[in-house]
């Protein structure tokens, strides 16, 4: 039995994803690349964007065609689904199964599971990372945040904070497989907390004290809970890698608070000086959207002056779109589509400007790589502070897939650096 695997969204579908080939590939089913030979179809839905559900409805015909040929065809859907949108999709899907009971998917496909299995919860089943050296490990699932545009607080549900041994257990069997990066994922991992003694900064220590060659680094971070201990972890721990992801949505402080974010662009301001007079190589990114409801001109140069000087390295900026659903839905959404395309047109132009003038110091610096691929002339890898470097190969110089590795930085663009081997 085949199985294919459709994933939308962000990361934390990535590692859902590896959570249900997990499963499948326990039950004997064998993942392939053509979705027109599996037995199994499964799609890892994002919600964030009406569109995106909208879409997902364009599967009906084609799921029916595969019925028809192969009468064990099943179609899945899990990820992220609110519950409005799932009565519509169940004429469509065979199974509409949410992630925290993926461990259920072997009976609803009418295999039976041994008890072991069926006690299993989410975080306890073992995934299948698409990658030998990179791993993501979610820490925690849900959102109690409801910013009034977002749907994540309706399809992920409330905050839940995974036992901290339990993360450790599973960081220290990557690194004994050879896993040189592993990803922290949460919505806000600045409010991990699963028991009274624990939070993110102790279990990044606890993680640096795993023995082995690796990175760790986390997204994503809320202003509003970013601690200076979680700046003074990663400005101190020798494994936790110079990257922090802190979502900026807005720089102006009504839209701010129209969009129930909790803090203030001061506040924002305050905490980008910190990081970077403590970690100057810091790569800092961020999550914008332009033209919130009511967003005036005035406020989005508000959003481009903050950036301007928070100087970040890569920022995805979003238009903004109405979710039903959502507190912001029952606000118009009076920016026009072209208004909105413009606004993210002139941030993309200002941060490729901020992006380069960034790497710009790592101009002749000799940095750490991890080697990701390799074409006829190049590597690919990643430094330690998540640039994209391409090292150009030399006649004898090797280097090895999964591999850390040292460079020198030879030339610098907004969105990567180039190098050669040192070593
Ligand atoms: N928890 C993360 C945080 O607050 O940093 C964000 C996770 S959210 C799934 C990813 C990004 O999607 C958000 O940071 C926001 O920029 C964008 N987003 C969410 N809802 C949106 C909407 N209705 N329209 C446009 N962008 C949206
Ligand atoms: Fe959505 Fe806000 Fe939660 Fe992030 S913190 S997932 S933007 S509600
Ligand atoms: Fe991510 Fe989309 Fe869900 S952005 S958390 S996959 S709604």
């Amino acid at each position: 039995m085949k199985y294919f695997i459709q994933i939308y969204g962000c990361q934390m579908n990535y590692a859902d994803a590896e959570r249900v080939s997990g499963v499948l590939e326990s039950l004997g089913y064998d993942k392939t690349s053509k979705e027109s030979e599996a037995d199994l179809v499964v799609f890892v839905a994002c919600a964030v964007r009406e569109s995106a559900v909208n879409r997902l409805y364009g599967n009906g015909k084609k799921f029916k065609r595969y019925r028809l040929h192969n009468p064990n065809f099943k179609a899945v859907l899990t990820g992220c689904v609110v519950k409005k949108d799932r009565e519509k999709l169940e004429k469509i899907f065979d199974i509409i199964i949410d992630i925290k009971n993926i461990n259920e998917l072997p009976e609803k496909l009418g295999i039976k599971n041994t008890d072991n299995e069926k006690s299993l919860d989410y975080f306890q089943i073992k995934p299948e990372h698409e990658s030998p050296f990179t791993a993501y490990v979610p820490i925690m699932t849900g959102c109690n945040n409801f910013c009034s545009y977002c749907i994540v607080p309706y399809t992920r549900g409330r905050e839940y904070s995974r036992p901290a041994q339990e993360v450790l257990n599973e960081i220290t069997e990557l690194v004994r497989k050879g896993y040189k990066e592993i990803i922290l994922l949460g919505q806000n991992v600045n409010s991990y907390r699963p028991d009274e003694t624990t939070d993110f900064p102790a279990l990044l220590g606890k993680i640096n004290e795993i023995e082995g060659d690796f990175w760790v680094r986390f997204l994503t971070s809320h202003p509003k809970d970013m601690s200076i201990r979680l700046i003074e972890s990663v400005k101190s721990l020798p494994k936790c890698a110079n990257h922090i992801h802190l979502a900026l949505q807005s720089g102006n402080d009504e839209i701010l608070e129209k969009m129930n974010r909790k803090y203030t662009k001061e506040h924002f301001l305050g905490l980008v000086k910190n990081i970077r007079e403590a970690i100057p190589d810091i790569m800092l990114t961020t999550d914008i959207i332009v033209g919130f409801p009511g967003e005036t001109e005035k406020q989005f140069l508000e959003t481009g002056k903050l950036m301007r000087l928070a100087k970040f390295d890569i920022a995805y900026i979003n238009q903004y779109s109405p979710r039903a659903g959502t507190a912001s839905f029952e606000m118009p959404d009076d920016v026009s589509a072209g208004e909105k395309k413009q606004r993210e047109k002139a941030l993309n132009d200002l941060l490729r400007e901020t992006a380069l003038e960034n790497n710009k110091r790592y101009m002749g610096r000799k940095i750490e790589v991890l080697i990701e691929k390799e074409n006829e002339k190049y590597y690919f890898g990643k430094t330690r502070s998540f640039k994209d470097i391409k090292i150009r190969k030399g006649e004898i110089d090797t280097c090895a897939i999964g591999k850390f590795t040292k460079a020198q930085v030879t030339k610098v663009t907004p969105w990567a650096l180039e190098g050669t081997l040192v070593e």
